[in-house]
């Protein structure tokens, strides 16, 4: 087993592969004031949770779902197939797209490439109206506790709510609107891990699977450690 293979054995049949709650999915519907006759991404679907609360939400919205890892897609597909052609997930690039879009929604994946470059790269794919919904993860105090530090240590250059919002105002985005995602779609989404994590380790994991099992549990202690200090900041923007 390669350390990728053993990483997604740890990350598979999750519900979600991030923080977040369906709450949020229909805050940030309400604040872009999306329609129902629209057209929407999830941007880095995962497995595809918010795809299906998108396509709940808006009964009638073309929704399309984009992910670089084959088998988060196929989860997606699988759980939205009910919905037929009016819900499509595919793989590739979140920042190679081709329609235009009343929402892009986007949890917890814009910072893997770059809040801005990809801010900008999704610019020309929004509809007039179109907006942009995304989690980011933000320190809550400045300076940062040191167990928010040990959290996000190794994930690029974290910044508190006063940074992220000045940057997005430098490259020219309205915030419509934000709120701070702690607690609850933490919990959402590392209690199914857990016990994801104490199956695996009961089946005598091999060395490359018992890394990712630990590197796992880790990051799950290290969010129990401080779970009020761990946050991503959603925010709702438009082009300025
Ligand atoms: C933290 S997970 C969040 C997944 C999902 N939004 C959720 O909340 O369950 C990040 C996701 O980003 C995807 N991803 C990473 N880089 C990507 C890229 N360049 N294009 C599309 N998807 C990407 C990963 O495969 C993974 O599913």
């Amino acid at each position: 087993m390669t350390p990728s293979q053993a990483f997604f054995t740890v990350h598979r049949d999750l519900h979600r592969e991030g923080p977040g709650l369906a709450d949020d999915v229909h805050w940030a519907l309400k604040v872009a004031e999306t329609g129902d006759d629209v057209r929407i991404l999830d941007a880095a679907c995962g497995p595809g949770a918010d795809t299906l609360v998108l396509a709940e939400a808006r009964t009638i919205a073309r929704i399309d779902a984009i992910d670089i890892t084959p088998h988060f897609v196929a989860e997606a597909r699988a759980r939205t197939a009910s919905f037929g052609a009016r819900v499509t997930a595919w793989e590739g690039d979140y920042t190679l797209l081709e329609h235009r879009y009343d929402l892009i929604w986007c949890a917890g994946a814009v910072y893997m490439k770059g809040m801005i470059p990809v801010l900008d790269a999704w610019r020309d794919h929004l509809t007039p109206d179109g907006a942009i919904a995304f989690s980011e993860p933000v320190f809550v105090t400045a300076p940062p506790s040191p167990a928010a530090e040990a959290f996000w240590d190794g994930e690029g250059d974290i910044c508190d709510l006063n940074n992220l919002t000045e940057t997005l105002a430098r490259a020219d985005w309205n915030i419509l609107d934000h709120r701070l995602l702690i607690g609850d779609p933490w919990e959402a989404y590392y209690t199914p891990m857990e016990a994801r994590l104490e199956k695996l380790q009961s089946e005598a994991p091999e060395p490359p699977l018992q890394k990712a099992i630990d590197d796992a549990t880790r990051e799950v202690a290290l969010w129990k450690a401080a779970p009020d200090q761990i946050a991503y900041a959603l925010f709702v923007v438009r082009p300025a």
